[in-house]
């Protein structure tokens, strides 16, 4: 062959071998296209290989030089199509619609809420209504009329927030027994949430502000076998199977009073950490409404007796959830929250 034959040829197949790998599309394409120009049994920089045998001597380093160029560049071009092809193919996943979608975060109830909201619907399901009052409250509301003696410590300054001009923040929400019974007729059965603030340092089992639940029911005939009957099965319904225990206790507003306890669910009675080695965990205090009680809200005490309750639905939350701080629960660590949410009603009848 000739070298203007040879150089001629060189030319084609450069120019038809970089038309094919620009128009391949795919990876299949391409390799079929390096099949046809760089195979290295049939393809035809290799037939211009071998043609260089028959090219004469004085013209090889010429045609050498020719064929090394086209070679060259269609193994770039190889490179450089095979590198694009790879990227659209990973562009595509990308778009792989059968991937999950990304996790949307969606928060969760705070804890406490979830204990208020679940006492709520237990108590509903009997009969009670909620109600509620306000947290700015009255010397009287919060303690007068709820048979407190002028002199009672909790009255002290130690203990309670008073307002600048009058009034104060309700230490309790027993407060709201009384406007209820004010303002409706019995028969009357009333769960009563709220805010309640009281001068204790923030630490790691109090707080200075802090959720309660109130109970009351009152009309006539109603007696302390109704109050242990209906609390008994709140904390059946609440905690489970537990075992529950009435102690003797004192209130100014009921009389006789108790405070009921429950089993504890992490050791089923034999005493442990949360317990504190008793067996039992504090839940409420309750009794049976005091007759001044009612004669203050303007009932007439011969005729209508009642009971109540008031329980602290953050303590309840910290011995459900295992909670080992109760400022934990004043953090609002969106973490915190996720993980009780998930968790479930891990000492729940549900
Ligand atoms: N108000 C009481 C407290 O804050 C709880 C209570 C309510 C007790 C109703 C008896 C009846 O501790």
């Amino acid at each position: 062959m000739e070298l203007h034959e040879y150089l001629r040829t060189a030319d084609e197949i450069e120019r038809d071998g970089a038309a094919a790998l620009a128009a391949a599309a795919d990876a299949d394409a391409l390799e079929a296209a390096r099949i046809a120009f760089l195979g290295d049994r049939s393809g035809r920089i290799k037939a211009l290989q071998e043609s260089l045998k028959s090219i004469p001597k004085e013209s090889k380093p010429a045609a050498g030089k020719r064929f090394n160029e086209a070679r060259t560049r269609l193994e770039a071009l190889l490179a450089e199509r095979k590198s694009a092809v790879d990227r659209a193919a990973g562009a595509g996943a990308a778009e792989d619609l059968t991937l999950p979608a990304r996790r949307q975060w969606e928060g969760a109830k705070h804890p406490v809420t979830l204990v208020i909201e679940e006492i709520e619907g237990i108590f509903r399901e009997l009969g009670f209504t909620i109600a509620v009052g306000p947290e700015a409250e009255t010397e009287w509301y919060n303690f007068g009329a709820l048979n407190f003696p002028p002199n009672h410590p909790a009255l002290d300054a130690h203990d309670t927030m008073y307002l600048e001009r009058e009034g104060l923040l309700r230490t309790h929400t027993s407060p709201v027994q009384v406007r209820t019974l004010q303002r409706f007729a019995p028969p009357i059965r009333v769960l009563i949430p709220g805010k309640v603030y009281r001068r204790d340092p923030f630490d790691a089992s109090h707080a200075p502000a802090f959720e309660q639940i109130e109970g009351l029911c009152v009309d006539e005939g109603i007696s302390f076998v109704d109050l242990k009957a209906t609390l008994n099965l709140f904390a059946k319904r609440f905690f489970g199977a537990s075992r529950t225990r009435f102690r003797p206790s004192f209130f100014p507003f009921t009389e006789p009073s108790a405070e009921m306890d429950v089993q504890c669910g992490i050791c089923g009675g034999a005493g442990c950490a949360a317990c504190k080695g008793t067996g039992w965990i504090e839940i409420l205090g309750s009794g049976m409404v005091h007759p001044s009680v009612l004669e203050a809200a303007g009932l007439d005490s011969e005729r209508y007796t009642g009971w109540a309750f008031g329980m602290g639905p953050a303590r309840i939350a910290i011995s459900r959830y295992k909670i080992p701080d109760i400022r934990i629960l004043y953090d609002s660590d969106a973490r915190f929250l996720e993980q009780i949410a998930g968790a479930g009603h891990p000492g729940g009848a549900r």
